[in-house]
């Protein structure tokens, strides 16, 4: 018999993308270099939650040896496709989620992060997942979570506070929409929010430094509300 899905792996089961801002070459391309810059080096690098591969393949380049880890076999595929299109040889796939991924690792790496991915994770699984990823990570190593969702600045996002066109009614309008949405998931017994959950930066601060780690954190560059926790 096969294990039930968790909510979120049903979520993504049939998924193709990681809803990035915009999936054009030009706004990914310079959403990676972000990315790469934080990630500052390293020659191995796991991506846990890589969805369709579209920060992966712009790491590609820069790696020695990568491994792309997502529980969402429709975006594996997606992965897969854009690795052969641009004929990436050293990028392995592996269908695993944060509780069954550390049992088939062969090998330890230089850098282990994860973009757009823990808002899917409690606080006690990203305890886990980093308790797990720091007997997988080479000595100097760095983890990094891209894009955390900020308690303090998502709920100013949802109701429009960020956008060019923000006004009084518009606002207004947003929040009883929010209210519908919420009390629907509540009855519907379903997550509240598609984007997950949001993290405070102290939180994941505290077990990182639980683990032995510091913890930097930096605001993300093309999301308003989200930022990225640099854990060495
Ligand atoms: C928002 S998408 C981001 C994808 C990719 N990192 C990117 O930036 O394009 C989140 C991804 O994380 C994966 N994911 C979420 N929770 C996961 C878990 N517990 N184990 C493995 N993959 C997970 C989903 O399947 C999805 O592909």
């Amino acid at each position: 018999m096969s294990k039930p899905k968790n909510v979120w792996e049903e979520f993504f089961a049939n998924r193709r993308s990681g809803g990035h801002r915009s999936s054009a070459e030009q706004f990914l391309s310079k959403e990676a270099k972000e990315k790469l810059f934080h990630l500052d080096g390293g020659k191995t690098l796991l991506d846990f939650g890589c969805g369709a591969g579209e920060l992966l393949v712009y790491y590609a380049p820069e790696y020695e040896k990568l491994v792309g880890v997502d529980f969402s076999a429709s975006m594996l595929d997606e992965a897969s496709k854009k690795i052969r299109e641009r004929n990436h040889g050293n990028i392995d796939l592996i269908l695993a989620d944060d509780k069954t991924i550390w049992g088939m690792l062969d090998s330890s790496f230089d850098r282990i992060t994860a973009a757009g991915v823990i808002q899917y994770l409690t606080d006690e699984e990203i305890d886990k997942f980093i308790a797990n990823a720091s007997r997988h990570l080479n000595k100097g190593g760095k983890i990094v979570f891209f894009d955390v969702l900020d308690p303090r600045l998502y709920p100013l996002w949802k109701i429009g506070l960020f956008s060019r066109d923000a006004g009084c009614w518009k606002i207004f309008r947003k929040i009883g929409f929010e209210v519908l949405t919420i009390i629907s998931a509540i009855l519907k017994n379903r997550p509240k929010d598609i984007l997950g959950y949001t993290h405070k930066p102290c939180t994941i601060e505290g077990i990182a430094n639980k683990h032995g780690f510091d913890m930097e954190y930096v605001q993300s560059m093309y999301y308003e509300y989200k930022y990225h926790a640099i854990i060495s």
